[in-house]
Parts: structure tokens; C-alpha cells; sequence
């Protein structure tokens, strides 16, 4: 059985390697026979276009959607045939937006369109997928940016920062909101990373709250610039955080466009805040009340719950660890600034200003923990100080207004200031060791406004335009840079790019004396009547003849319409924007009166204490103005982001009406222009359309050449020479750098993977196939372990047991043979086992040789010492079967048996014919009933006739024979001559029966000489001498009265005389009377042949 199993197993290894064989071979010639060059495929399958790529198309990898690039475009600009139209550039945006697909790169940089609505494509299983996976080898994602970003920083251990920039409303803050919830969703937790987290997640709606409105354009615009830092441990995990936040758009406050609205925290506290609350804050539950909120006449907002998000920021505050009484001091900040946007002014007959509600500046005083009368003078007089002297002026009422509005303007902006330093506190690590060790690395990410042009652009709009120059310099630069890095990194020879270098606009706006911000702030500082005209006259003095630079004045022809007079037009590198110079040096001075500062400086609120510093009245130096400040911030980022390496967001608002699917081109191509995307384009596109290393490229592509498939065994570049020169490249279509191939058109790589889809079915049964075999023939390989395992298990028990049992006989023999030499001892530890042995083997013997038969009687041969057992067991055996023979005996054969048993006692050994006698049954009589005379029978009357038998009967004188019957009744033996009873012998008057001890028939019946009524013994004869004497002497009960005699048998003749009968041995049987007168009986050995007779 077991050698059949292991035959079976050996075959069935053989026939699994075979198949396993033929199945390798079938797919390299299937393989052989697939290939075809390349230009011959390109027949085949003409313009293959793959329409396999629906909606599912995010999954794809970014080179298989190339194949589909009809429907959807390329998901890589660079791939773009005519990479210099605008045209291609659009409808590639178009193509992709209308299949929802909002993300596209240019090279590294991610274009992404604003889709206004809800895509399943930020889940976490989204999130999964694109977690550890190359940029190049998945679809264009937000996801992909975050994680590509995050293993840079990781692998290099070089900071790194994520530049998103776009027009308002074109999704930056959702970006960097989709980028936090990424690496918090992916990062790995430490101790307080998670709280970390949470905070960096919950510092969005606090900054949103206070920092974001609804605007025409966004329904929640960010109103600030925002730079947040992320800082990782060693090992990935996030520790903290830190913001930098630019130019808050304090105007807001106090004025608001049409259809636009302040902050958002003043409408969520009047609607979501607590009655008491409320109450404490001498607040109503109406922003129609509030002159600050309505101003735009846009108090509410149909997208925006003002009542849910109260509560999310509440919530929020304390995730990020304001304290309560933090919280308290924030509201009735904000709740102050509502009672001073409230508080009125009229004048008097004299022409001085006062204010009319007072109510409201006691309310907004005591929010502020000033004192109500300082803080009334301080909004209508100013102190100026003249040649050495303090004086108090009186404000008229224009400049009340202004005052207190810039009070306003002040405490908002500064309290915004606050708050993101107290988030900051929150954020930042703890652990300044670890800071030493420098073991942190940071990813920044940078949500700045896009450029912006509108109808009438202020100096708002020239800060964040001055801002996006910067960022388009530090782009250009740094790409530029990374480009030519790579080409020397790869040795390939730099062929110069052309590309527009806006560092003439940044000096135009930057440069110190001579630049824009200085022009401004030198009106600002100059003493004497500087108003906004002339500064706009200074600039066109220092600047006219710049070619980025135009006014009114300056311009001529069609250009000079286009300007405003109040108006100085730049020509940035994204197009031309007209400034209008009304409000510049107000906005620029943002100036606060010294008196105003001196009450703010002695609030007992301690937020407000935090934010006005006494210093400020102190220090005769003059503050910093906004653009300087700006510029200087500006200057402070630009370091931090080239200390960092970059990766680049372009945000783009499909249409203005906030419309899901709808595609606004001249809105789109107006963006494309504005962000720079061509130049973009054009820089990376300048050398080669498509670069990817030597490994990646030969990974991808190796199925379309005989000798790269399935395996390149070479150098990389060898591989990847090779398979180039199979699909035919021509020289000047590409370039073989150090660790990257550079492909110069696009269309050389969408040849290839046209070839690539057409060759993958192929590939794909080719794998399948070796993949099936393989995994039959690994999984044969487990049956067959299995199998060997089991055998070896199997056989270690064997052996095992085998082992145990030859042990187990050696001792056994070993103390066999001990035993046996000792056997005579006595029974002691040595001859135990054996003496035992003896005993149960002659045990075992008997039990297996035990006789079944009553007459059998053999009997195994005991050994010594069992001797007496043997017999008692013998004995006990003969017993069982006796008494089981005795149990099966009928009555008659119990009969039968006790009459041969008293035969037995009565012949055996002492009359010769005993012997044959033995098997001869006796039978119940020898005379049928009609062989009786019927008188006889009547004579004998009850005296039933038990045995009847023929016999001869010898005279007792003259020895004649004479036929008679002999019956045995119950009570006497008669002897019967036909009708006669010739002789009645009562068995009490029996005194015994002779017989011989010959074969003959005589016997002789002694009866008492006395009794009269016999005639003396009588000598009878019969065939049957045994059974008739045996019957005779049971009946008679005379059973030890048979005498057997040896020659000669005595018997009683009438009166007292004595016959004789001699048994000899002679040459004939007869009786005879001797002369003696005895009767002689010869006995012959004939006679004794004869059994039938006499016996
Ligand atoms: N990926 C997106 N998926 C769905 N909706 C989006 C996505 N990005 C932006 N939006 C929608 O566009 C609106 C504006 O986005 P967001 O506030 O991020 O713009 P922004 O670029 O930050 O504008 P601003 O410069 O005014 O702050 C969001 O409120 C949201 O409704
Ligand atoms: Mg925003």
C-alpha cells in the first residue's frame, strides 16, 4: 500500500514538472512567434485608439490613458503635440474636465479645474491607492502631489513645499485642505501625533472663519495668504505645525462690496452664538443692525450655513487649545468691532465732531477693556505734534469716520494676527532638542491668491499681482534650474530655453529708490500735500520709458484709451493689469493716530494688551508701510521656499458661476494665460517631451522586443538601446542619458504605446498562461512537501515502533534464555518471565488443542511443574464434556447406555466375546409380540413381557438341546414352550446367573435347590448371551450375582445333584455330554468368527 502511494506521488511529480515545462516553452514561442517590428504593428492597427477608458479612468496608469487621448486628452501636457498652441492647450483641459478629469501635470507641476461638485475621488481607498506610488506610474492626482511630496521628504530628507496657486474660487483651499486630510489619513501615528493632526485639521475652519468671506467670486474666499509649515519626525509622523499668514484684507472690515460679505465669524456668532452669550456681548441676533455686515447687502448666503458652522468652530477653537477665556476675550473682540462699526458721529454748531451713539462705543469700550471717555476722544481728536509740542486737534467728521474704522481695520487685523500665533503656540513642537538635532523635515504649503484682474484693480490687487511675480520668478528659476541640473546630472548637452524672465517686472515693483514700492512709500513719508496723483506723477517721472510700465500720460494711441488718468498700467508676465492709484498711500500708511494706539495700549483685555504693545507710542520711528511690509514678508517667503524643494499647484475655476460642467473658455484661456501655464510648459518642453529612467522605460515597454522580454539581464541602458533600435527609433528622436532616456516628441512615445495596447492581449494570455502553470506547479510543489513530509513522518513512527518492538524482543529472548537457564531455581526475577511463559504457552497449548469429543483423549504433554494442573484441567475438561454429552442423551439411549454400562461392569475383561458385543446396540426385546403364544401371555396376565428372545434349553441330565422362549417380565424370567410355561423363576428366587468366559452362548440361571416348584438351574443357550444376561440381571437387580466362570460353570440339578458344564476350546463348537457327564462345550475359533451368534 505504501509503496503504491509513493509510486503515485513519484509519477504525479513527473507529470506536474512536465506540463510545468511545456507550458514555459508554448509561451516563449508564443512569444517569439507575437513579435512584430514595430512599424508593421502600426499598419495593423492604424490609429489605435483605445476606447476602453470611461469613467473609470482615474484608475488607469498615466501611460495607458494615452491610448485614449482622443476622448480625454493627454494627462500630461508635455505630451502635447503642438505643445506651443493655446488652442491644444485648452481643448486638452476641455477634454478632460468634460470626463471629470480635473487633474493634469505639466512635467511635475498639477493643473487641476475646479469641478464644483462632489467627486468620489478623495475617499480613503483613493487615498490607498496612490500611497507609495510613483508619480508617473497613476493618473494625475492631488493625492499623488501630497504622496510624492512626502516621500521625497522622507527619502532625501530635503524640505519640501507645495505651491498652490490660482484665481479666487479656483480651489486652493480645498487643495491644501485635501492635501492635510491626506497625510493625516496616511502618515504614521505617534504618541501626540494624532492630536497634532487633529489640530492641523482643525486649524482650518478657526483661520476660515476669521480669515475667509463670501465674495463675488468664492462664497469662501480666503482673504490672507497662508503658508502653513508641516513638520515630520524622522520617522513620518507629523509634530507640528506652523503658519505664516500675508496681508489679511483688513478693508473688509469695514466695507464691502455688492453682494459681498465681512468675515465670516461675525455671522456665525450672531447666528449660531448662545442667547447669553449674545446678551453678554449687548449683541442682537441680526446682522441687518451691525453697519459693518451689511454694507454689501448680502447677509446671507445660500451655500453657506452660518448656524452649523458656529458650532464646527467652536468645536474647532478648542481642538486647537484656546482656552475658554481665550475664547471669550476673541468674541468680544470681534463683537467689539461690530459696536464701533455702529458707533456714529455728528457735529456741532461749532463745526467740532462728537459722537451720537453712545450706547455703542461704551459697549465696544468695554468689550475692549478701555475706558469709554478716552477711547470717545481719541475718535475725534488727534494729537499731533508740533516744532517740539503736543496738541490736541478735533477731528472733523470725515476723519472721525476714517479714525474709527481704522481702529476697526487695526484691532481685527491684529487680533487675526493674534490668533494665528496662538494656533502657532498650539501647533509648535515641543521639544526643542529635537529641533537641534535638526531631525525634523518640513512640507509647506503655500494657499496664496492667484492673480487677480478686475474692473477697477486697487493696491490690494498690485500686492497679490507683485506676489504672483515673485512666485512665477521662483518657478521659472527654480524649474529652469532643475532642468538643467537634470540634463547635466544625465549628460546631456543644455540647449538654451527661451523663455520670458519676469525679474524686469519684479525690480519695476521692487527695486530699492527706484521701484514702485519705494516711489510709494517716499510719497507716504515726504512731508507736505502727497496725495495718490502725486504719486502716480512720481512714478511716471522715475519710470516713464520702462517697457512694462505705462500711464495715461505715457501711452500713447489705442494704449492711452485703455489707461485711466488716475491710472498706471503694468505689463506682467501673465498680461497687462491698469491700477488705479486712488487709495494707494491711505492703504499703503495704514496708518493708526498715535492717540488711538495709546487707549488700545491700555486695555485691561489681554488679547488686546497682546496686540498693542506700548512700544508702538514710544518708538518715534515710523512703522514699516504695507507694501514694504509686504515686500518684506514677500522677500522672507521667497527664502523659505528656495530653502525648500518645490512642487507646483495651478488651481483653475472652470466658469464664474460656480456651475458644475460648465466650461468657460474665455475665463479658462484668460487663467491659463494668468498662471503661466504655456511658459510653463514651454521651459519643460524646451529639450524633451518625455524622460523616464532606464529601468521604468524597459519595465514598461520590454514586451515589445524578442530580447528585452521577459527579462533584460544586461545594464539598463543596453536594454533600453536595444528595445529603442527594435521599435525603430530615429536618432534625433531621442537621447540616452546616464540613468534616463529623454524622448523628444510625443509622437514617438504614443507610437509606442499604440504598440504597447496592441501587444498587451498577447502579453496578457502569455502571462495568465505562465502564471496558471505556475501556479500549478507551485502548488504541486506544496502537495509534494506535504507529501515528503508526511512520508518522513510516517516512517519515523515506523521506524520508530519497529525499533521498540526489536528492543522489546531482544529483551524478551534475552530474558527467554535466562529463564530457561534458570528454570529449575526457584522462582526468582530472572526466571520469572520464562517459568511465566512456560505456563501461559501451555495454557495457550491446551486452549488450542482442547478436546472436543467425549472419547478423545488426548491431552497436550504438560511441563513439570504444571503436572497437577494438567490434570485437574484434563479432568475438569472431561467433566464439562461428559456433562455436555450427558445433556444431549435421549431416554432411550440413556437406557441402552446404562445397560451397556452394566455390561460393562459385568464381561468386561472377563468374557471373551464382551468386546464384540460393545457396538452391537441392545435392543429392547429379540421376540415380536405374535411370536408369543397368546396363552402364555394370558398366563402371565398383568405381568407385562419386557424382553423376549429365543433359546436353547439343555436338559440338566441328558444335555438335549431343546428350542425354547426365554421372557422377562417385571417381577420374573419364565421359560416358554410355545403355549407352555415350562419354568417360572420369581427374581427375588433368582440366586444368580453363570456364564463362561468364552465366546459361547451358555448361561445358566441358579435358582434354590429347595424350592419345590423348580425343577433346579437351568442351562440356556442364546445368540445374544450378553444383552439377554445384562437385561436379565438389571431386571432382576442380581447384577453381582453373574458369575463368569473360566472352564467349567456349576448348576444345581433336581434333589441335590450337581451338574457340570466344561468349556473347552476345540476344533468345532458342540455340546456334548462327556463321559464324565458333564457337558462339554468346544469352543472354535470359527465359532468365535462368527459374531453374530453368541454374544
Ligand atoms: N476639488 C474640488 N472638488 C469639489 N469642489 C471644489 C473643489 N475645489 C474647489 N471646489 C469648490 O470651489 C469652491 C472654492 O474653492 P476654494 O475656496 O478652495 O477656492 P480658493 O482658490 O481658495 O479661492 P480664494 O482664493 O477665494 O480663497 C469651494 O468652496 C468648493 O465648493
Ligand atoms: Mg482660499
Amino acid at each position: 500500500m505504501y509503496v503504491c502511494v509513493c509510486v503515485c506521488v513519484c509519477v504525479c511529480v513527473y507529470i506536474y514538472i512536465y506540463i510545468y515545462i511545456c507550458i514555459v516553452l508554448c509561451s516563449v514561442s508564443a512569444l517569439r512567434r507575437s513579435y512584430k517590428p514595430i512599424n508593421k504593428m502600426q499598419r495593423e492597427h492604424g490609429t489605435f485608439c483605445c476606447l476602453l477608458f470611461s469613467s473609470s479612468l482615474p484608475l488607469l496608469v498615466m501611460e495607458s490613458a494615452l491610448t485614449a487621448r482622443d476622448r480625454v486628452g493627454v494627462q500630461d501636457f508635455l505630451l502635447l503635440e503642438n505643445y506651443t498652441s493655446e488652442a491644444a492647450f485648452i481643448e486638452n483641459l476641455r477634454r478632460r474636465f468634460r470626463e471629470n478629469l480635473i487633474y493634469t501635470y505639466i512635467g511635475s507641476v498639477l493643473v487641476s479645474m475646479n469641478p464644483y461638485k462632489e467627486l468620489e475621488i478623495y475617499s480613503k481607498p483613493q487615498m490607498e491607492r496612490y500611497r507609495g506610488v510613483n508619480f508617473y506610474e497613476i493618473s494625475p492626482h492631488i493625492f499623488a502631489l501630497a504622496d510624492n511630496t512626502y516621500r521625497a521628504l522622507r527619502t532625501e530628507r530635503r524640505d519640501q513645499c507645495i505651491l498652490i496657486s490660482g484665481e479666487s474660487g479656483a480651489g486652493k483651499t480645498e487643495a491644501s485642505k485635501k492635501i492635510l486630510l491626506y497625510y493625516s489619513a496616511t502618515c504614521p501615528v505617534r504618541e501626540n501625533s494624532a492630536s497634532i493632526k487633529e489640530k492641523l485639521l482643525q486649524s482650518t475652519p478657526v483661520l476660515e472663519a476669521f480669515g475667509n468671506a463670501k465674495t463675488l467670486r468664492n462664497d469662501n474666499s480666503s482673504r490672507f495668504g497662508k503658508y502653513m509649515d508641516i513638520q515630520f519626525d524622522y520617522e513620518g509622523a507629523p509634530i507640528g505645525g506652523h503658519i505664516l499668514n500675508y496681508l489679511l484684507e483688513k478693508s473688509r472690515v469695514v466695507h464691502q462690496n455688492h453682494g459681498e460679505r465681512n468675515f465670516h465669524i461675525f455671522y456665525q456668532l450672531l447666528e449660531g452664538g448662545e442667547e447669553h452669550l449674545l446678551k453678554r456681548l449687548a449683541l442682537e441676533r441680526n446682522a441687518q443692525h451691525y453697519h459693518y455686515l451689511f454694507k454689501g447687502n448680502c447677509v446671507r448666503v445660500s451655500s453657506v450655513n452660518d448656524r452649523n458652522d458656529w458650532k464646527v468652530v467652536r468645536k474647532a477653537l478648542t481642538v486647537v487649545g484656546f482656552s475658554e477665556e481665550e475664547i471669550t476675550e476673541l468674541l468680544e473682540t470681534v463683537a467689539s468691532v461690530l459696536h464701533m462699526g455702529n458707533t456714529q458721529f455728528g457735529e456741532d454748531e461749532f463745526g467740532e465732531t462728537h459722537i451720537t451713539s453712545d450706547a455703542q462705543l461704551k459697549s465696544a469700550a468695554s468689550l475692549l477693556g478701555v475706558d469709554g471717555a478716552e477711547l470717545s476722544q481719541a475718535l475725534t481728536h488727534r494729537k499731533i505734534t508740533a516744532k517740539g509740542e503736543e496738541m490736541i486737534s478735533p477731528l472733523n467728521l470725515e476723519q472721525a469716520l476714517a479714525a474709527r474704522d481704522a481702529l476697526a481695520k487695526a484691532v481685527y487685523g491684529r487680533m487675526f494676527t493674534w490668533l494665528v500665533e496662538k494656533i502657532n503656540q498650539s501647533l509648535a513642537f515641543k521639544n526643542d532638542m529635537y529641533y537641534s538635532d535638526k531631525s525634523a523635515s518640513v512640507i509647506g504649503l503655500l494657499d496664496i491668491y492667484g492673480f487677480e484682474v478686475f474692473q477697477h484693480n486697487s493696491f490690494e490687487q498690485f500686492c497679490i499681482n507683485y506676489c504672483n511675480e515673485k512666485l512665477q520668478q521662483l518657478f521659472i528659476e527654480l524649474t529652469l534650474k532643475s532642468e538643467q541640473e537634470e540634463y547635466e546630472a544625465e549628460g546631456i548637452a543644455w540647449e538654451p530655453v527661451n523663455y520670458f524672465n519676469n525679474k524686469i517686472i519684479c525690480d519695476l515693483i521692487e527695486e530699492k529708490h527706484k521701484g514702485i514700492i519705494s516711489i510709494l512709500d517716499e510719497e507716504c513719508l515726504r512731508p507736505g500735500d502727497a496725495s495718490d496723483l502725486t504719486f502716480l506723477e512720481k512714478m511716471e517721472d522715475s519710470l516713464g520709458g520702462h517697457a512694462h510700465f505705462v500711464t495715461h500720460k505715457l501711452a500713447n494711441g489705442k494704449i492711452r484709451k485703455a489707461v485711466g488718468r488716475e491710472e498706471f498700467r503694468l505689463l506682467h508676465y501673465a498680461g497687462e493689469v491698469n491700477y488705479n492709484v486712488h487709495g494707494f498711500l491711505d492703504k499703503n500708511n495704514d496708518l493708526l493716530y498715535r492717540n488711538l494706539k495709546k487707549v488700545m495700549c491700555q486695555s485691561s483685555n489681554r488679547l488686546m494688551s497682546q496686540c498693542f504693545h506700548r512700544e508702538e507710542i514710544t518708538d518715534q520711528k515710523r512703522p514699516e508701510t504695507a507694501a514694504t511690509q509686504f515686500k518684506l514678508s514677500l522677500a522672507k517667503l521667497m527664502e523659505i521656499l528656495m530653502s525648500k524643494e518645490p512642487s507646483y499647484m495651478r488651481c483653475i475655476k472652470p466658469n464664474d458661476g460656480k456651475q458644475p460642467g460648465r466650461f468657460d473658455e474665455v475665463l479658462v484661456r484668460h487663467q491659463v494665460k494668468y498662471l503661466g501655464l504655456l511658459e510653463s510648459l514651454r521651459v519643460r518642453r524646451a529639450g524633451f517631451a518625455y524622460r523616464r529612467h532606464y529601468q521604468a522605460f524597459l519595465q514598461r515597454y520590454k514586451s515589445l522586443c524578442p530580447e528585452t522580454w521577459p527579462s533584460w539581464q544586461g545594464q539598463l541602458s543596453d536594454g533600453v538601446a536595444t528595445l529603442v533600435k527594435h521599435l525603430g527609433y530615429k536618432p534625433e528622436e531621442y537621447k540616452l542619458g546616464r540613468s534616463k532616456i529623454f524622448i523628444r516628441f510625443p509622437k514617438t512615445l504614443f507610437i509606442t504605446e499604440d504598440a504597447l495596447e496592441a501587444q498587451r492581449p498577447t502579453v496578457a494570455t502569455i502571462l495568465q498562461t505562465s502564471w496558471r502553470g505556475y501556479r500549478e506547479w507551485a502548488k504541486y510543489h506544496r502537495i509534494r512537501r506535504a507529501v515528503i513530509t508526511i512520508q518522513s513522518w510516517w516512517r519515523g513512527v515506523k521506524g520508530r515502533r519497529k525499533a521498540r518492538r526489536r528492543r522489546q524482543a531482544s529483551d524478551t529472548i534475552r530474558s527467554f534464555i535466562k529463564g530457561f537457564i534458570l528454570r529449575h531455581e526457584p522462582r526468582c526475577h530472572s526466571n520469572n518471565f520464562f517459568l511465566d511463559h512456560v505456563r501461559f504457552s501451555f495454557l495457550m497449548t491446551i486452549k488450542r488443542n482442547l478436546p472436543k469429543k467425549v472419547l478423545d483423549k488426548s491431552w497436550p504433554k504438560p511441563p513439570p511443574s504444571l503436572m497437577e494442573a494438567s490434570e485437574h484441567l484434563r479432568r475438569l475438561r472431561m467433566r464439562n464434556m461428559v456433562r455436555a454429552y450427558v445433556r444431549t442423551i435421549q431416554p432411550e439411549w440413556k437406557n441402552q447406555l446404562e445397560h451397556k454400562v452394566v455390561a460393562s461392569e459385568i464381561f468386561k475383561n472377563v468374557k471373551d466375546s464382551y468386546p464384540l458385543s460393545v457396538p452391537k446396540l441392545f435392543v429392547g426385546t429379540r421376540l415380536d409380540p405374535e411370536e408369543i403364544n397368546l396363552k402364555v401371555l394370558q398366563t402371565l396376565g398383568n405381568d407385562k413381557v419386557k424382553y423376549g428372545i429365543a433359546v436353547t434349553k439343555y436338559d440338566r441330565h441328558g444335555f438335549r438341546p431343546r428350542p425354547r422362549q426365554l421372557l422377562l417380565t417385571s417381577s420374573a424370567t419364565v421359560l416358554v414352550q410355545e403355549s407352555k410355561v415350562k419354568q417360572r423363576i420369581e427374581y427375588s428366587t433368582l440366586l444368580g446367573i453363570s456364564v463362561s468366559s468364552l465366546s459361547d452362548g451358555f448361561f445358566v440361571l441358579h435358582v434354590p435347590t429347595a424350592d419345590r416348584k423348580q425343577k433346579g438351574d437351568l442351562v440356556l443357550q442364546c445368540d445374544h448371551v450378553i444383552e439377554t444376561v445384562t437385561k436379565l440381571a438389571v431386571m432382576a437387580d442380581k447384577i453381582h450375582s453373574v458369575n463368569v466362570s473360566e472352564d467349567s460353570i456349576k448348576f444345581a440339578v433336581a434333589r441335590g445333584k450337581v451338574g457340570v458344564i466344561d468349556f473347552t476350546y476345540g476344533a468345532e463348537l458342540r455340546a456334548v455330554k462327556s463321559k464324565g457327564g458333564h457337558l462339554s462345550v468346544d469352543h472354535t475359533f470359527l465359532f468365535l468368527n462368527n459374531r453374530d451368534m453368541h454374544i
